[in-house]
């Protein structure tokens, strides 16, 4: 079966294309047309969608608010602003995201410090998390990276200790569960994004969930201006916020997309599961997939592997080998810690030329390449081969092990 690597001239182990990702259907079609006849595309006009969204994310992760939002990092900005830091405060977060969940602090003045991440979880490291505390920090914000739980245990430990709320980032990470809860219930605040390539989706939107009856009545008004329509008279905006109303076309489709929600991430966790249980029986020392705690079951939005520095080939020549296999494979995901892919922010130049927010900091914040090294180094290890879907079959799952396999076993060696 292995013979020789398709990069020297091998047949490849995949030579058929994977299926296509599909994610709406009929289901979301049936809810756009309701609001097509109703004629309702706002909210706030008549509509119902967003509101049985809300409703129903909600009640799926038994949480009293569920506010809906335009994208993943609205609905992180909407948390940011339920905290309602003063300009200067701190969040600590993760370097190995997507801008979407850095934007929002710094729209509302407080400043992103950067908790370096395990090596073999790629997630935040709590012993450093609680290493960049100080007294300006005002929330910790968790990313379950891939889909992958952190080690929420240990955060909310310290989040508790230091009196601290946490808002977990469940962008990638729909129905994770983390030792029998699901991700977004642990902290104080759970945000979600529908971006398309997310495993619900509206196109573009996201979603925020919390049981806290002071976190949920602002949020809900920060998504709307602060507006609070439930008042008469002259206009009463009580909190200052941004317009991130999700449109009924978009509630539409995430309403139709969470009632499958359950059946959608059953498929693919199964098959990401099944990806992780063959690579296991090779159990190559070079490649290893993310590793994943205890007691907690991911969602596989991507399939982090780690090549070890031992491995005879580099992860971008890896990623190369298995792509040739006709597994398409990425390496270094980001490549480097967020707030490095991005000038201004390395260069804290963010509103015109002020230095705002950093000038209202109590101490110098440095974002260079001494800030987390550790991160450098985990990202410089890191592959993405194709991740299993819900649209896979258990064979196709089979032929990414097997091209996995066959690349960490000839790849740099010899016979
Ligand atoms: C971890 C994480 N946070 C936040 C976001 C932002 O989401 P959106 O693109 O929907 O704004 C993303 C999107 O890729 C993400 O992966």
């Amino acid at each position: 079966m292995q013979g020789k690597l398709a990069i020297e001239g091998g047949t490849p182990v995949r030579t058929r294309p994977f299926p296509p990702q599909k994610k709406v259907g009929k289901e979301e079609l049936k809810q756009l047309v309701d609001v097509i006849y109703s004629g309702n595309m706002n909210r706030f006009g008549g509509g119902e969608k967003v509101d049985q969204f809300e409703e129903e994310f909600a009640a799926i992760h038994g949480r009293k608010y569920g506010i809906a939002s335009t994208s993943g990092t609205a609905s992180i900005h909407v948390a940011v602003g339920m905290i309602n830091p003063n300009p200067g405060d701190e969040i600590i977060t993760g370097p190995i995201t997507d801008m979407g969940s850095i934007v929002p602090i710094l729209y509302q003045g407080a400043i992103p410090v950067f908790a370096e991440v395990d090596p073999y979880t790629f997630n935040m490291d709590p012993a450093d998390i609680e290493a960049k505390i100080t007294d300006r920090t005002v929330a910790i914000m968790a990313i379950h990276l891939f889909g992958n739980p952190c080690d929420m245990d240990a955060i909310m430990e310290i989040a508790r200790k230091h009196d601290l709320p946490v808002i977990e980032d469940c962008s990638q990470a729909h129905l994770s569960e983390y030792r029998g809860e699901l991700v977004g219930t642990i902290g104080d605040i759970g945000c979600f994004s529908l971006q398309q390539s997310k495993h619900i989706t509206c196109g573009d939107g996201g979603i925020t969930i919390t049981d806290d009856d002071e976190y949920g009545m602002r949020g809900r008004l920060f998504m709307d201006k602060g507006w609070h329509r439930a008042q008469y008279g002259p206009r009463q905006y009580e909190v200052f916020g941004p317009n991130y109303r999700m449109n009924e076309l978009s509630g539409a489709v995430a309403l139709a997309q969470t009632r499958r929600m359950h059946e959608i991430i059953d498929t693919r966790r199964a098959r990401g599961e099944l990806l992780t249980e063959l690579l296991n029986e090779h159990d190559s020392p070079y490649v290893k997939p993310q590793k994943i705690l205890d007691g907690c079951r991911g969602t596989y939005w991507q399939y982090g592997m780690r090549v070890e520095p031992e491995a005879p080939f580099t992860p971008g020549e890896f990623a190369q080998a298995l792509s040739a296999e006709g597994v398409s494979c990425g390496a270094h995901y980001i490549g480097k810690p967020i707030f490095l892919c991005h000038d201004a922010l390395r260069n804290k130049r963010l509103f015109g030329d002020s230095d705002y927010p950093f000038d209202r900091a109590s101490r110098e914040v440095v974002y260079d390449e001494t800030t987390t090294p550790r991160t450098q180094e985990v990202l410089d290890r890191l592959v993405q081969p194709m991740c299993p879907t819900q649209f896979m079959s258990e064979d196709d799952v089979r032929d990414i092990a097997a091209a996995i396999i066959k690349v960490s076993s000839l790849l740099g060696q010899s016979s």
